[in-house]
């Protein structure tokens, strides 16, 4: 029986199946772990389950010397220092697969939200601003029969590219070497689904924002870092592009007096892209199986190794 410390109280059943093994202690307030409680709890702690809001470096692989296994309850994996837990032979795995249709879902209704601008409406409905029919109130842009970029062609990408068919959308594709340039001049929508690196941090700046259409839409439900968020607020506060959605920024939280807040035509939700029962469940049920397997001496079904970082020129530059 080993010790397993969990960051978080986590929705399903997987740590009660965990519990059913292992001695396992999770963290039981709703907020992360603070750094020095994160360190006391990995201390003789032979599994790991953390979500990536935990940051998973050398000090904390230091401070846990009997580490063999860490789960991360996401698909992204920029939380945790992979070359350092290969070094130190520790497992490292994430939960791919069951989170993807879920992401696509809220990127489409993040693209439906900013270009029909419907939490402004949903706002002015609630907050007494809804006099009468209005020929010319609350005008915003077609979705459907529009183009749509999908910068990082993985499963992710291609679950919104199938939304996008349906809405007999043009879809554009933008993978690793390709020029992004031309085709976010060409782009309505355009959608990140890129891991953060070091290769894709500040991908979208002020010159791939001013590159786009004043009527098109930057939507982001992969990292914050992507972009680079004072560009974005100034793109929006000239007009430069019409609108943006993100379910996820840097820092996160965005606290509320965060400048970007105040910008023109954007949504921000609190990164809540896999956030339905059944996919937290899934996830859990997942970083479960990831541990078990590892703390068995089996490989973990879902292991994330350094070689498939995504600035190694052999990972992947997309979420799988
Ligand atoms: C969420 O952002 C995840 O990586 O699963």
């Amino acid at each position: 029986m080993a010790r397993i410390f969990v960051t978080r109280e986590l929705p399903g059943a997987g740590l009660a199946r965990l519990g059913e093994v292992h001695r396992v202690e999770i963290w039981p307030a709703p907020l992360p772990p603070p750094r020095a409680d994160l360190l006391r709890g990995v201390a003789g702690a032979e599994g790991l389950l953390c979500l990536l809001s935990d940051r998973i470096d050398a000090e904390l692989f230091a401070a846990a010397s009997n580490l063999r296994a860490v789960a991360n309850f996401a698909v992204g994996y920029d939380n945790i220092d992979l070359a350092e837990a290969e070094r130190r032979g520790i497992a490292v795995g994430n939960t791919p697969g069951v989170l993807t249709e879920t992401t696509a879902d809220l990127t489409f209704g993040l693209i439906l939200a900013a270009a029909r601008g419907l939490i402004g409406a949903a706002a002015d409905a609630r907050e007494g601003r809804w006099r009468t029919w209005e020929p010319a109130g609350w005008l915003g842009h077609d979705v459907h029969g529009a183009t749509l970029l999908v910068i990082g062609p993985g499963a992710i990408g291609s679950a919104v590219a199938r939304r996008a068919d349906g809405f007999a959308m043009r879809v554009l594709f933008a993978g690793r070497g390709d020029d992004l340039a031309p085709r976010l001049a060409e782009a309505d929508f355009v959608s990140l689904h890129l891991p953060l690196s070091d290769a894709t941090q500040g991908l979208i700046g002020e010159p791939e924002l001013e590159a786009m259409k004043p009527t098109a839409y930057l939507i982001n439900t992969a990292r914050g870092e992507l972009v680079d968020q004072s560009a974005l607020r100034r793109a929006l506060d000239r007009g430069s592009i019409a609108g943006a959605g993100i379910d996820v920024s840097s820092p996160e939280p965005l606290d509320a007096d965060n400048p970007l807040h105040g910008a023109r035509n954007l949504t921000v939700l609190p990164h809540i892209g896999s956030a339905s029962h059944a996919t937290r469940s899934a996830m859990a049920e997942l970083a479960v199986d990831n541990l078990l397997a590892a703390l068995d001496r089996r490989p973990m079904p879902h292991p994330v190794t350094e070689s498939r970082r995504p600035d190694s020129n052999r990972g992947p530059l997309h979420y799988e």
